[in-house]
């Protein structure tokens, strides 16, 4: 979490640290800053709040044209502005920006006041710009070199000094940093959406990695001074993909991308021919995927409720055990890595802490991760064997809608071709191929159902809890829809296994607690019908999202909302913006900030 930014070139560098902090806003958004170099003075501008608040108070002709920013998500201290970033050293001339945890900022804290020192934020980070003050001599990038090694936790940093203008050190282990190369300018950011309107020429940093940039150039070097060869990649999307283009907020636009967005997920990667999938990221042999008996996926969030979906897939079409882990959990569990085993990292982002701890535990016990990610050249990405982009283009909402379709089309993708390299016929294989070829049109029928879902919305957007329900498939998809509602409206919600109500959750039920059913025409439809008449035996109101033209569910429901036919394996993808749009509409009903929800941030890089 923490976005950073930082640019130095011939331009004014505040418009470009407060815009770039702008598309970072996404990492958190309690409070901003920017310090910016005019000769030897560091001029440090921060407020608690947004970014349109630090807008608000930095000049517009305030000059200088080297410089750092930071959008923060609290973690030491509170929400205040001597606990925003920049921080300063004791001496005033260093100024430093920081993503991550230093786990034992306590004790060099002590042992630097024992010694006089005087801290003037609750932060862990400020411990660092003290610790960079004794090491420097004269250079910066080797005061931050002897720094950093004393830390231990996390760091993505970005650092500058009075007295070198025009130079900027960067460094991470375990937060994200990417280099941006201008014309006769460079950046620096947490991720690249902060710098794609200036450069589309990038290089990701690894962990262990320092970067010292100038207008003119840029060198990285390992922590032993060793030169690192780094290779200047392109970023494949524009500007107008991060911009909202008409619609009212980046979450609603996200939704309505998503015939598209999953269209992009599968294409090229169905194999008419053979009637299979085609990943030619993988990097396993045939036969070598031919050998794995299992699979363990590894997530967080919404990303564990599309693994849910594809263990689901995975077992009951390819017919290979699978399991989908929260990543959180799987980490610590001293987890058996047995042979033959696939693991998979599922991550919008490519840079969770959790997902990617608990994948470097399982690599390091030897075993196989391939990465299901989104951001081209995250830290997932680059560190699994191999795996999937799902391609849905940048996300910046903090609730995750389209990369949850698109990770969706990835598992099926990933089930044909593993179900075609074991039991399913060319003739099966075809008719799921046809299926999710179908998707993307299917999925842009269920948003013309957004008036209906908005005025159901309207109807329940003042209940205190709600209840979201379904079976096999649909499991995931009622946790995702409870999600989605928690996560925007602030509506406390809850996902079921339809099957599991009786055993608990049922005494919840009440006229003031409406329950959601997710209720396809699947092999499940007459166990899930039975389910709602026991919610409706009891006085509970029932939302049914049920397929167009099943009279039934629609008879037994208090509101119902009717989605395209499809085979009945498909039916994740045709119930995922229903609900998303039922968890927007909700939240706009109570005024809630719908790309920006409390206390959560997208990109989240701390346990
Ligand atoms: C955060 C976000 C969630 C997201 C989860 C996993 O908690 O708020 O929306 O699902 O992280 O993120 P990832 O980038 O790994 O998919």
């Amino acid at each position: 979490m923490c976005g950073i930014v930082g640019y130095t070139g011939p331009r004014r560098a505040a418009p470009v640290l407060v815009e770039g902090l702008k598309r970072l806003e996404y990492r958190g958004y309690d409070s901003a800053g920017i310090a910016v170099q005019s000769g030897s003075d560091l001029k440090v501008i921060k407020t608690v709040g947004k970014i349109a608040r630090l807008k608000a108070i930095v000049p517009a002709d305030l000059p200088g044209t080297c410089g750092i920013g930071h959008t923060r998500w609290a973690t030491h201290g509170g929400v205040t502005d001597a606990n925003a970033h920049p921080h300063r050293d004791p001496t005033g001339k260093i100024v430093l920006v920081h993503n991550g945890i230093v786990e034992n900022y306590k004790g060099i804290k002590e042992k630097l006041q024992a010694k006089g020192a005087v801290f003037l934020s609750e932060t862990d980070t400020e411990v660092i710009a003290h610790l960079i003050a004794r090491y420097y001599e004269g250079d910066l990038e080797k005061a931050v070199k002897a720094a950093v090694q004393r830390l231990e936790g996390t760091y993505g940093i970005a650092v500058m000094h009075a007295d070198e203008p025009g130079r900027i050190v960067g460094a991470r282990k375990g937060s994200p940093l990417v280099v941006g190369v201008g014309e006769g300018e460079m950046l620096l950011a947490s991720d690249v959406t902060a710098m794609v309107a200036h450069t589309k020429r990038v290089v990701y940093m690894n962990d262990g990695e320092v970067a010292d940039i100038r207008p003119d150039g840029f060198t990285i070097t390992d922590l032993d001074d060793r030169p690192v060869d780094k290779r200047i990649d392109s970023v494949d999307w524009d500007l107008g993909e991060i911009e909202k283009e008409g619609f009212s907020c980046y979450m609603e636009k996200e939704i309505f991308e998503q015939p598209e967005s999953i269209g992009r997920a599968l294409s090229g990667r169905l194999d008419a021919e053979f009637a299979t999938g085609k990943l030619g990221g993988l990097n396993l042999t045939p036969q070598q995927l031919h050998s794995m008996q299992r699979i363990k996926i590894i997530a967080a969030g919404t990303s564990w409720h599309a693994g849910l979906v594809g263990a689901y897939l995975l077992e009951s079409v390819a017919r290979i055990p699978a399991a989908a882990e929260l990543a959180s959990e799987i980490r610590y569990r001293n987890p058996v890595v047995e042979p033959n085993t696939l693991f998979l990292a599922v991550s919008q982002s490519g840079e969770t802490a959790d997902t990617l701890y608990a994948m470097r535990e399982v690599r390091r016990k030897g075993g196989t991760v391939l990465g299901i990610c989104n951001v081209v050249g995250s830290t997932i990405a680059r560190e699994s064997d191999g795996g999937v982009y799902v391609h849905s283009g940048p996300e910046i909402a903090v609730a995750s809608t389209k990369a949850f379709t698109s990770q969706l089309a990835a598992f099926y993708t990933l089930t044909l071709l593993l179900a075609r390299m074991h039991d399913m016929s060319p003739t099966e294989g075809r008719r799921f191929m046809e299926a999710l070829r179908s998707v993307p049109d299917k999925v842009a029928r269920t948003l013309t159902l957004r008036d209906q879902i908005q005025a159901i919305a309207k109807k329940y957007a003042k209940a205190r809890d709600f209840l979201f329900l379904g079976r096999n498939l649909m499991y995931p998809l009622a946790l995702e829809g409870a999600l989605k509602l928690k996560e925007i409206s602030y509506i406390h919600a809850e996902g079921y296994g339809a099957g599991e109500i009786k055993h608990g959750p049922i005494a919840l039920v009440s006229p003031e607690t409406p329950s959601v059913f997710l209720v396809p025409d699947d092999f499940l439809r007459e166990k899930t019908l039975s389910n709602m008449k026991e919610i409706k035996a009891r006085g509970g109101p029932v939302i049914a999202f049920g397929v167009e033209g099943d009279e039934d569910v629609r008879e037994l429901a208090d509101d119902f909302i009717g989605v395209p036919k499809i085979d009945e394996r498909f039916y994740p993808f045709l119930m995922s913006a229903p609900l998303q749009l039922f968890a927007y509409f909700c939240a706009l009903e109570l005024n809630r900030d719908v790309d920006q929800p409390r206390n959560l941030a997208k990109s989240v890089t701390v346990e």
